[in-house]
């Protein structure tokens, strides 16, 4: 089995972190073609600085990062540092990182390589907002027939929002690039806290990848540590939803999840509704399905993967 080469289009985020970390430590599986950042959970100068942070931690600053969008296509950006922290990698203390960030734009990157690369052979992993994508589809429409697939973190039904009561926050900060995206035609996967939320990382959990015992199971711990705190006070419910490592470890080991392949739509309209993934789950819209949208995983099959992984950076 040859690699898939992927793309990811990143906030970190400590749960983007554990999700490149992932990508990193499974070269068999993924290889990681760049890191484009957007501005999300925390602005872009953070976001572009803390995937190279990543970079480092994984032993891997070969790795091209990429700044892209500052802002959403049309609102603006609303960030999640009461989540995430004010650095965005809040938890662990990391060393600012020495590796640079490339020249080229994001978008360009992206672009670029979807026209070099043979068609069908790129898979793009957005965990954030969806601006550098659609921008890329605006700017370049040539390349949309060229995607693979999109694996995507983002959206919601049963669960519905944790950023409105209606949205999740990926698809509410830019719902304009989301639209984009949906409407594109590309085959896509579609992790949302539907699945993620099935995705704790308990107490125990936590303790496992700090028993790992390397520089990146204690950091991955200790990221953990202050993500779930967000989660503890607003769900009550000890540890966190360890949201986009769900992609990269959907590349990996599709056979963890299970979903519908059905029509999602995202509210542009509604300020009530806006960014609200509307998932005909129950296909009552007669509208043509557009995303294989997850609705469970094998949780523990899941933590024992990044277990696994993790230890070998
Ligand atoms: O709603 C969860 C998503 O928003 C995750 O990707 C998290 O990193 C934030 O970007
Ligand atoms: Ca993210």
């Amino acid at each position: 089995m040859t690699a898939r080469k992927i793309i990811i289009d990143t906030d970190p985020g400590q749960d983007d972190a554990i999700a490149i970390l992932l990508a990193l430590a499974s070269p068999a599986e993924i290889e990681v073609l760049g890191l484009t950042c957007v501005a999300g959970n925390v602005p872009l100068a953070l976001t572009s600085k803390n995937a190279r942070i990543v970079c480092e931690l994984a032993g891997r600053p070969e790795v091209k990062v990429f700044a892209g969008a500052e802002h959403p296509l049309v609102r603006n950006l609303r960030t999640a540092e009461h989540v995430h922290g004010a650095t965005g990698l809040n938890g662990p203390k990391l060393p600012d990182p020495e590796m640079p960030l490339q020249d080229q734009h994001a978008v360009d990157f992206i672009i670029e390589t979807l026209r070099r690369e043979p068609a069908g052979t790129v898979t793009l992993c957005p965990l954030g907002p969806l601006t550098n994508i659609a921008m890329a589809f605006r700017k370049a429409p040539d390349i949309i027939d060229r995607v693979q697939e999109i694996v995507l973190m983002g959206g919601a039904y049963f669960e519905v929002g944790n950023i409105t009561p209606a949205a999740e926050f990926n698809i509410y900060v830019d719902p304009h690039a989301a639209d984009v995206v949906f409407r594109a035609g590309v085959p896509l996967v579609v992790m949302s806290l539907d699945v993620t939320h099935k995705a704790m990382v308990t107490p125990e959990r936590n303790e496992a990848f700090r028993a790992l015992g390397n520089r990146v199971g204690i950091a991955v711990a200790e990221m953990t540590d202050f993500f779930q705190s967000f989660d503890l006070e607003k769900y009550g419910s000890p540890g966190a939803p360890l949201h986009d490592p769900c992609v990269t470890a959907y590349l990996i080991r599709p056979d963890l999840f299970t979903g519908r392949h059905i029509n999602v739509e995202i509210e542009i309209a509604s300020e009530l509704t806006m960014g609200m993934t509307v998932a005909d789950w129950w296909g009552v819209s007669g509208r043509a399905p557009n995303a294989l949208f997850m609705g469970t995983i094998d949780d523990e099959g899941y933590f024992a993967l990044l277990r696994e992984r993790l230890a070998l950076l």
